[in-house]
């Protein structure tokens, strides 16, 4: 298996808050982070397909088309957006980087046709960092 990522970066805004708990709990829980008006990050996002190369062009997946998916997919949706209340496939899902590289993941898994997908990884800040593989 051969393995290619592609990286790219955003920035976008976020509140980490459940509105099945209290002010009060959530605070507790999320501490600055539910602040009501939000903060922003810088997100480095990894995105990383796995294969054989092909025959006829070397490639696993050509870094090109790959870029294009991420950009249309995911990058015009989300950059300098507000991910609780701008970015529709966030919807009702509290924005943490986990959640945000799982639901990336739903998203690039079916346009991926080169090779598959073998791991989302967002970086949050510059020490904290989610990598997700899929359900199984
Ligand atoms: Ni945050």
């Amino acid at each position: 298996m051969v393995y290619v990522t592609r990286r790219s970066t955003f920035s976008a805004s976020h509140r980490l808050y459940n509105p099945a708990f209290s002010d009060q709990q959530n605070e507790a829980l999320f501490d600055k982070c539910a602040n009501p008006r939000g903060h922003g990050h810088n997100y480095v996002l990894e995105v990383t397909v796995g294969g054989e190369p092909r025959e006829e062009t070397g490639y696993v997946i050509d870094l090109k088309k790959l870029k294009e998916i991420i950009k249309c997919e995911v990058l015009d949706k989300v950059d300098h957006k507000h991910l609780n209340h701008d970015v529709e496939f966030m919807r009702g899902i509290i924005p943490t980087a986990e959640n945000i590289a799982k639901v990336l993941w739903n998203i690039l898994e079916s346009k991926i046709t080169e090779g598959r997908l073998y791991s989302v990884r967002l970086h949050e800040t510059e020490n904290n960092i989610v990598e997700y593989r899929g359900a199984s």
